[in-house]
C-alpha cells in the first residue's frame, strides 16, 4: 500500500500521534457516510484497516510515549484515565475482529468505538499533550523511537495477517476471529 507520509523526523512525538489522530477520525467519519447506502465491503475495509492503524497507535503509546509521559508529567489521574480507555477500545476492536461484516451490531460497535475514541483523543489533545509540552521530554528523540516501532508493528501486521493463520492451521477465511490477540 503506497501511502504517503512525511518522513517520522520531521515530527515530533506529539505531532505523529495527532497525525495518527486525524487519520483515524476521517475513517470514522468516512464509515458513518457509508452507513447511508455505502457497501458493506466499503465499511468492512475501513473497520479493519481503522482496526489496525489503532491497535498500532495504540501499542506505540502504550509502549513509549505513555511512559515517559508519565514520567515528565506530574498528573497521574489523567494518565491512569487515557490506560482504561485505551483497555476499552481494545476490548471493541477483539471483538469487531472475531466478527463479519453482516453480523448483528458490526456496525454499531465501529460507530460505538469512533464515539469513544473520539473522546479519548479530545482528552490526550486537550489535557495530556499539552502538559507533556511544557516538560522538558525530547519530543524528537521519542518520535524516532515512535516510528521505528511503528514501521516494526506495521509489517508484522500486514505480515503476519495470512501467514499466522497458516502456521495455526487456521487457513480459512472465516478464522479471521482469531488473529487479533498476539496484539
Ligand atoms: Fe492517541
Ligand atoms: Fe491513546
Amino acid at each position: 500500500m503506497a501511502t504517503v507520509r512525511k518522513p517520522a523526523a520531521k515530527m515530533d512525538a506529539i505531532a505523529m500521534l495527532i497525525a495518527d489522530h486525524k487519520k483515524v477520525q476521517k475513517a470514522f467519519k468516512d464509515f458513518e457516510k457509508l452507513k447511508e447506502g455505502g457497501s458493506k465491503r466499503g465499511r468492512s475495509d475501513i473497520v479493519r484497516q481503522t482496526c489496525a492503524d489503532l491497535t498500532v497507535h495504540t501499542m506505540i503509546e502504550e509502549e513509549i510515549f505513555y511512559p515517559a509521559a508519565r514520567k515528565a508529567i506530574k498528573d497521574m489521574d489523567v494518565m491512569d484515565e487515557a490506560t482504561v480507555e485505551h483497555a476499552g477500545a481494545k476490548e471493541l476492536i477483539a471483538q469487531l475482529e472475531s466478527m463479519q461484516p453482516g453480523d448483528d451490531l458490526y456496525d454499531a460497535k465501529f460507530t460505538v468505538l469512533g464515539e469513544s475514541v473520539n473522546h479519548h483523543i479530545r482528552e490526550e489533545q486537550n489535557e495530556m499533550f499539552p502538559k507533556v509540552r511544557k516538560t522538558k521530554l525530547d519530543l524528537n528523540a521519542l518520535a524516532e523511537q515512535m516510528a521505528q516501532r511503528k514501521a516494526e508493528l506495521e509489517s508484522q501486521i500486514s505480515a503476519g495477517d495470512g501467514a499466522d493463520r497458516e502456521k495455526r492451521g487456521m487457513g480459512s477465511a472465516r478464522s479471521r476471529a482469531s488473529t487479533s490477540p498476539q496484539y
